[in-house]
């Protein structure tokens, strides 16, 4: 019997229509865009804007496109996953309401929280479920609208995040290709320089919390910039030292975009070319949850069956890691 291997056999992808550029954010907070763009690489972000739209609009969004560009029945979904930080609601999983709304009503589905490193997490679970051969199509879909918790006030954070989705199916396959290796870690120490304070069972919501402004993400991003450049760059050379792999071998790096110097670290400690190195952070700043799937969408023309690529990523928690898989599938 041949061995069952887990690969992406289709992508989506939605960011909303709003632009929030540099030049806005200069008019909102002391900053500029000189700053923004050289510490960050990132030019502008995508904001939604509509009352009452929450995440699993966009997850929606980008199901919807994966639907359509990869020719799929909602109806043969098994599973669906949604990894996010910021779900429609503190109890009830957005998972379970994009997949009735996506039609995909014979799945179970759950949420999946590990900040941004959720969609390489979601990499791992939903490539475990089709190996072990009990499910047959599983839909990850990494989303977040980072608006909802960020403090437009606060310019180290605001200038960074953006909204969006992106989202990937994977089905078994037979030729080995897929997911080959991965090396995912996380170290609580973290949950003191990237947060949301209050709102959750440690702190639950009081008049006082919310004088305080304790329900907006904060960061120290110095902390958290030297510990992701450090893990992300160790993952990554890890499993090419693991799975025998020179730079040569590798086709593409698929980082969580959060920062283009943090990105060029990890390509460097990787000895990558920068035109292996895939990057859309100016257009969409750091989307959380949905980094790495809006890239896969975004550069799907670009991947052929057999490419070997590299999906890293960090974040809050802290959580970070590596995933080594096998492209397999030309885009028709
Ligand atoms: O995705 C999840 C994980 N998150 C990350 O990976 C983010 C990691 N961290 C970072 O990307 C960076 O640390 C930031 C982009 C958040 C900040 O860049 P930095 O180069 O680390 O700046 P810094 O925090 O060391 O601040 C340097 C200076 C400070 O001024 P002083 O104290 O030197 O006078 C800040 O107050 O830059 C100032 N600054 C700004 N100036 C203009 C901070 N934010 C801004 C801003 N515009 N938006």
């Amino acid at each position: 019997m041949n061995t069952i291997t887990a690969a992406i056999t289709a992508v989506g992808g939605y960011v909303p229509d709003f632009v929030l550029t540099n030049k806005i954010l200069e008019t909102m907070v002391d900053t500029n865009d000189e700053w923004i763009t050289s510490r960050t690489g990132i030019k502008e972000r995508r904001i939604l804007k509509d009352e009452g739209k929450g995440t699993s609009y966009l997850a929606i969004k980008a199901s919807e496109d994966l639907l359509v560009r990869g020719n799929i029945d909602p109806l043969e979904i098994d599973l669906v996953i949604v990894a996010t930080a910021t779900p429609d609601m503190p109890v009830a999983a957005t998972a379970a309401y994009v997949a009735t709304e996506i039609g995909a009503i014979n799945a179970f589905a759950f949420d999946l929280q590990a900040a941004c490193s959720g969609f390489l997490y979601g990499v791992s679970v939903a490539s475990a479920y089709i190996q072990s051969g009990r499910y047959k199509k599983v839909l990850l879909i990494g989303a977040d609208k980072m608006s909802s918790i960020v403090d437009y006030t606060d310019r180290s954070t605001c200038i960074i995040f953006g909204d969006g989705a992106g989202a990937a199916l994977f089905e078994p396959n037979f030729e080995g290709l897929g997911l080959q290796d991965e090396y995912l870690r996380s170290d609580g120490i973290g949950r003191d320089f990237l947060k949301i304070e209050a709102g959750g069972s440690l702190h639950p919501t009081t008049i006082q919390t919310l004088q305080d402004n304790k329900h907006k993400i904060i960061q120290d991003g110095k902390t958290v910039f030297k510990y992701a450049v450090t893990n992300m760059a160790d993952s990554s050379e890890l499993l090419m030292k693991r799975n025998n792999l020179t730079n040569e071998d590798i086709q593409w790096l698929v980082p969580h975009q959060a920062n283009k110097r943090i990105i060029d670290a990890t390509a460097s400690r990787m000895k990558l070319d920068d035109s292996k190195v895939l990057m859309n952070i100016e257009k969409y700043g750091n989307t959380t949850s949905a980094t790495i799937a809006l890239v896969l969408s975004d550069f799907e023309s670009l991947f052929k069956k057999g490419d070997t690529i590299i999906l890293a990523a960090f974040g809050g928690g802290f959580t970070w890691g590596s995933i080594y898989l096998k492209w397999a599938y030309n885009k028709k």
